[in-house]
């Protein structure tokens, strides 16, 4: 009953020419994911128990039906990749071409208590050329934190909600692969840098920028304390760490404040330690969900 059930669930996917159309990418998405938990992990499940070769057959179908559909996904990337790539992508060409794929809304009030991802990161994902996470090479000190990426909604609502000059340069203060820089430079078109610890990190983020012709987004591979930020106007962090690191950090930039107006932008627990600053006024009033963006400007 059960191999009847998944092999017709099955065969409505892998005849459902409609996802197989690269534009479909929503639709291929919930079709992956159901390949994977509504099938895959039930046979398995089942496969604990029984040793069935039909079950180990229909494992293997499914298997094949959804590396067509992520074949339809790479296809899918390769050609946004490409068009990136050719310049005829940015700003709201950009933001454009990625709404073609992925129906959502900045500002859709979604609560969210924690760091989740969605649709939208896996589109973004697959502009990377390199799909593996390099290894990290140096240890952490106590107070800094390991990298753990910024959703893209939340950039997209960044850029959204920062009110960005074309004269504005952005920084990601522990900027891990380079996700965010790239994208706040795709979706503004202003010139980005990061700002990461670990060397290999920094590496991945240079060649990921260099594989889509970026050539306004740069990374150093550099303490935070250590970097140079007079160029900047706009700083981002999703809590690269905390403490006494993210004091003296805030304090360089403290100094920058006095040489021009500045801005920063918290993602996550680093928020509340930001908001405490004296020198800078929040952009809307502190909420109390440290997975909301925190927007703030010097005086
Ligand atoms: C939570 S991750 C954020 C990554 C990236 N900004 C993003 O949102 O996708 C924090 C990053 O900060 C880096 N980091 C931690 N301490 C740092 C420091 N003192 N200077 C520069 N980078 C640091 C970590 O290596 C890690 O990649």
């Amino acid at each position: 009953m059960l191999i009847f059930k998944l092999q017709s669930y099955l065969e409505a996917i892998a005849s459902d020419a409609s996802l197989y159309e690269k534009g479909n990418f929503e639709k291929r998405s919930e079709a992956i994911d159901f390949i994977g938990f509504g099938v895959i992990d039930q046979i398995d499940e089942y496969l604990l128990e029984t040793t069935s070769p039909t079950l180990l057959q229909l494992r293997q179908h499914a298997e094949k039906v959804r590396s067509a559909l992520e074949e339809t996904d790479q296809q899918l990337f390769q050609h946004i990749q490409s068009n990136i790539r050719q310049g005829g992508y940015s700003g709201t060409a950009f933001k454009a071409l990625i709404t073609k794929y992925v129906d959502f809304n900045v500002h859709d009030p979604i609560s969210q208590e924690e760091v989740g991802y969605d649709n939208l990161d896996v589109l973004i994902n697959g502009l990377s050329l390199f799909q593996t996470m390099p290894e990290q090479t140096k240890d952490l000190e106590p107070e800094m934190v390991y990298y753990q990426k910024t959703p893209a909604r939340i950039v997209f609502e960044l850029v959204e909600k920062s009110f960005i000059r074309q004269e504005d340069v952005f920084f990601d203060i522990g900027a891990g692969l380079g996700q965010v820089a790239i994208l706040v430079n795709l979706l503004t078109g202003i010139p980005t840098k990061g700002i990461e610890f670990e060397p290999a990190f920094c590496d991945y983020a240079r060649d990921c920028a260099a594989s889509l012709n970026l050539s306004d987004v740069n990374f150093s591979n550099v303490d935070a304390r250590e970097a140079d930020y007079s160029e900047g106007t706009i700083f981002f962090m999703f809590t690269p760490f905390h403490g006494e690191i993210l004091q003296a950090v805030l304090e360089i930039l403290r100094q920058e404040s006095l040489q021009r107006k500045i801005k920063i932008i918290t993602y996550g627990p680093c928020t509340a330690q930001v908001a405490l600053q004296n020198w800078l006024q929040a952009a809307a009033p502190a909420e109390n969900n440290a997975y909301k963006l925190g927007i703030f400007s010097s005086f």
